[in-house]
């Protein structure tokens, strides 16, 4: 045992902001009024359902991680946001047409109390969309302190003792790092004049880091994971998390591929194809937006199948990702997984696998479970990168030295070990020889 993190309680409201109200915010709010009133349950959530064991298999200690660890309460959430249509969440979710109108109708009241505020937006970075609830300002400095000025009226407003802030807006154009994301400094000055390389989303990251508020982008984006951000970070002390929720064909990707891995069965080619219908299918279906998800998508198998280390096994993989807009499905997407893989001496064999998923209902608890982790991030004085919340990311943020970590069980060993290692537990490393000596 090693001695605990000092973590300050989770007292008071928690304020979750979050830019873009959505399919997937909406879902996540109503979703946890819902729960909050015992009318569903927050399936999917480790933080509300999961376990941790602790000490020896023989212990039989296995406590709820949210009796482990002290998390927000569900119900000390105050949720907010921003976005570019003037929708309150109520209308917002009957738009996205996710969860069934009965069931919004039991949260109603609570959803349409959540107004959207006046968007940061440029179609620069969205093509596809374009909204009438958008800010004016001299130029990006001036958006930014418009961002912090609403993030300290609601923090007031609603009392709260905490904010932690989610990216839920659409996916923007395909960026890449430049000069004007190197340093606060140079990112301070590039904010003043207007540089192109600021897309909106950095306008808001910005303002909450800024705000030593903790940060996670669940869209792929180009957002606070470049060096102005992780200084200021490290500065104001706000943990950051992302990029691009776990969901659903990557998610199934990143819990098969490693079982192939494991049994050193090769892979010689992986197409994906998805068809989805919902306003986030509208906007990867223009090309810059789509390759942004495209190469958030592609990463992983490359780094679970290792070709470098395994060439006879993975090195000519062709992986091919497709997203095709079909607005009869709606939010729930159908994916389709063909595998061509080999065994002994060479045999080939194939794995198809059909997936009819339901985005938002899969990306929901994420965005509950990033905020209420990022929050006790902070509480225990943790800040920049948090790469324990690997484990819901897509394209997770690591640092320059590592490579990023894909194999979903992998991800959750090392989340689990981090929350044990706050609590002075002992690491679980499944050793086990004291079973047997
Ligand atoms: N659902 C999933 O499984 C999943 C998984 C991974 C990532 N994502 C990403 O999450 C994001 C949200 O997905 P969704 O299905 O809710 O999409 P959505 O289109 O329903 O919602 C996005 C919202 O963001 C708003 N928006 C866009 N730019 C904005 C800005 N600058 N400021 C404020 N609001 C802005 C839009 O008006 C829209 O209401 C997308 O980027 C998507 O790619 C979703």
């Amino acid at each position: 045992m090693t001695s605990p993190v000092e973590i300050a309680p989770a007292r008071g409201k928690l304020g979750v902001l979050l830019v873009g109200l959505g399919a997937v915010a909406t879902t996540t709010i109503a979703g946890v009024f819902a729960i909050r009133k015992g009318l569903a349950l927050p399936i999917g959530s480790l933080t509300q359902m999961g376990t941790i064991r602790l000490g020896k298999r023989t212990e039989a200690r296995a406590p709820k991680i949210n009796e482990f660890v002290p998390l927000a309460d569900l119900n000390d959430i105050v949720f907010g946001g921003w976005d570019i249509f003037e929708a309150d969440c109520y209308a917002a979710a009957r738009t996205a047409g996710v969860l069934e109108t009965d069931q919004l109708e039991k949260v109603r009241g609570e959803l349409e109390a959540i107004k959207p505020m006046p968007a940061v937006f440029d179609q620069r970075y969205v093509k596809r969309l374009d909204g009438p609830n958008v800010k004016k300002g001299k130029n990006k400095r001036d958006l930014a302190d418009q961002v912090v000025a609403d993030i300290r009226a609601f923090k007031e407003k609603h009392g709260c003792d905490r904010l932690v802030m989610i990216w839920t807006g659409s996916t923007e154009v395909f960026m890449t790092q430049t000069a004007a994301h190197a340093t606060v400094a140079s990112f301070e000055r590039a904010l003043e004049q207007n540089d192109e390389s600021i897309p909106s989303s950095m306008v808001y990251a910005y303002a909450a880091i800024r705000e030593g508020i903790p940060f996670a982008n669940a869209a792929p984006n180009l957002t606070a994971d470049v060096p102005a951000m992780l200084e200021l970070a490290a500065k104001t002390r706000a943990p950051l998390a992302g990029n691009d929720m776990k969901t659903g064909q990557t998610l199934i990707k990143t819990i098969i591929a490693p079982g192939l891995k494991a049994r050193l069965i090769g892979v010689r080619g992986w197409y994906s194809t998805n068809i989805l219908g919902n306003r986030d299918g509208e906007v990867l279906d223009d090309p810059e937006s789509f390759k942004t998800k495209e190469e958030s998508k592609k990463s992983a198998l490359d780094y679970i199948f290792q070709p470098h280390l395994y060439p006879d096994l993975y090195k000519d993989l062709t992986h091919v990702v497709r997203i095709n807009y079909y607005p009869p499905r709606g939010d729930n997407k159908e994916g389709w997984d063909n595998i061509d893989i080999f065994g002994w001496l060479g045999y080939p064999m194939q794995l198809k696998i059909n997936f009819l998923c339901r985005d938002s209902i899969l990306a929901a608890p994420i965005v509950l479970d990033s905020a209420l982790f990022l929050d006790l991030a902070k509480r225990a004085g943790m800040s920049g990168i948090q790469e324990w919340l690997s484990f819901y990311y897509k394209a997770p943020m690591h640092a320059p030295e590592v490579y990023p970590e894909h194999d979903l069980f992998i991800q959750l060993m090392k989340l689990k070990n981090t929350l044990r290692y706050l609590r002075g537990e002992e690491l679980i490393t499944h050793l086990g020889r004291e079973y047997y000596d």
